[in-house]
């Protein structure tokens, strides 16, 4: 079995209104898939986090180095590619490139040996995952605080157990957000607050130590991603648990977090940290550091079911009668083709999200959604 063509699809959709993180500004959605394809036939996807024309430009350049190789052999393909760029990588772009080869070569192998990616990887725990639901981003031209006790209010409607707001635009405007939210929710829902490394140090303890009146989950990304000791002291300063890791890269980068004792809660994106390879031995390092996974997701359906496997092979960690089960995040932001490029929407019902079973990441490409939403380049 040998890998002939290695491609890429750029996704695009102008966004109708445009909203805010903290740190970026959306205004339109952009997404890159990767195919691989073999001699045989069999069809491989993946997908890359980030910018998707750069992302593009580095998986061509890793191209080269697939061609005529054997794709099964996904941890020595992975270490051929890393070794390629180590030199000008190590993370961002070089790392998630190989993320979206990655996943595809994982597809591939699970439909040569017809078994679903999370059977390979281990076996399958769990047959579904509760999602929860992110968004509350700032939209242009609407109220912030009633904005998101709206919508956060309609994601309970819609059967979600947990939901995650955005912060990271000023204490004060921040905690009247997460006291509407937290009103509109109830008091059941679980609610996690990200201010995308929005603050100083000052301000995530402040507004951590303010905040946790409301039952928050988690802090997630409260300062910049390589101030590592910034991370340790908000941990240490405020009650709310620290999360974090979809800008850290590879395991020497979560180890780096991990052995610094960063976060609670580690957030690697099988679309960025190194695909499902490396995402396998962040969550081995994660169980010796006693810090809970819970992957970052921000893609089209590929990477949904690239999560949604990885997530299946979770090992219960501790083990007990009722243990800590996984949770999916789950992006709730105007995406048109999040769901048109699988001839099946993975969607969640009553807030469950039930896992492919077919091989690979059990999922079917519609590659009339590829053309319809495909990127205008000049
Ligand atoms: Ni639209
Ligand atoms: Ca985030």
């Amino acid at each position: 079995m040998k890998i002939v063509a290695v491609r890429t699809h750029l996704l695009d959709h102008e966004l109708e209104t445009a909203f805010e993180s903290a740190a970026t500004r959306f205004s339109r959605r952009s997404h890159v898939l990767v195919e691989i394809e073999c001699d045989d036939g069999t069809i491989g996807w993946g997908e890359c986090l980030g910018p998707a024309a750069a992302n593009a430009a580095v998986v061509a350049t890793y191209a080269p180095h697939l061609i005529g190789k054997d794709p099964r052999e996904t941890a020595k393909l992975w270490a051929v590619l890393y070794n390629l760029l180590r030199d000008q990588g190590q993370r961002g772009l070089t790392v998630t490139a190989l993320s979206g080869i990655d996943i595809a070569l994982w597809d591939i192998k699970g439909k040569h040996y017809d078994a679903p990616v999370s059977v390979l990887l281990g076996g399958r725990w769990r047959e579904g995952v509760r999602a929860y639901a992110t968004g509350s981003f700032k939209r242009d031209g609407v109220d912030r605080v009633s904005d998101n006790a709206t919508e956060m209010a309609q994601r309970r409607a819609e059967g979600f157990h947990a939901c995650k707001i955005k912060i990271g635009f000023g204490v004060e405007e921040d905690l009247r957000v997460i006291r509407a939210v937290r009103d509109a929710i109830g008091s059941e829902m679980r609610l996690m607050i990200d201010a995308n490394h929005g603050y100083t140090v000052a301000e995530a303890v402040r507004l951590g130590k303010a905040a946790a009146e409301y039952d928050i989950d988690w802090f997630e990304e409260p300062v910049l991603p390589e101030q590592l000791s910034a991370y340790c002291e908000v941990r240490s300063r405020q009650p709310i648990p620290v999360a974090g890791g979809e800008t850290w890269y590879g395991r020497w980068g979560m180890w780096q977090a991990m052995s610094a004792g960063a976060v609670d809660i580690l957030q690697p994106d099988i679309c960025g940290c190194g695909g499902l390879s490396e995402a396998a031995k962040i969550a081995d390092m994660a169980t010796l550091n006693g810090v809970r996974v819970v992957p970052h997701v921000w893609g089209t359906g590929v990477q949904i079911a690239a999560a949604l496997q990885f997530i299946a092979a979770m090992v219960p960690d501790p083990v007990r009668a009722s243990p800590v089960e996984p949770i999916m995040e789950f992006d709730r932001t105007h995406n048109p083709f999040r769901q048109a490029v699988l001839q099946r929407p993975i969607e969640a019902v009553d807030g469950v999200v039930s896992i492919p079973e077919g091989p690979g990441l059990g999922i079917e490409i519609n590659r009339d959604a590829l053309q319809r939403f495909k990127m205008q380049t000049a």
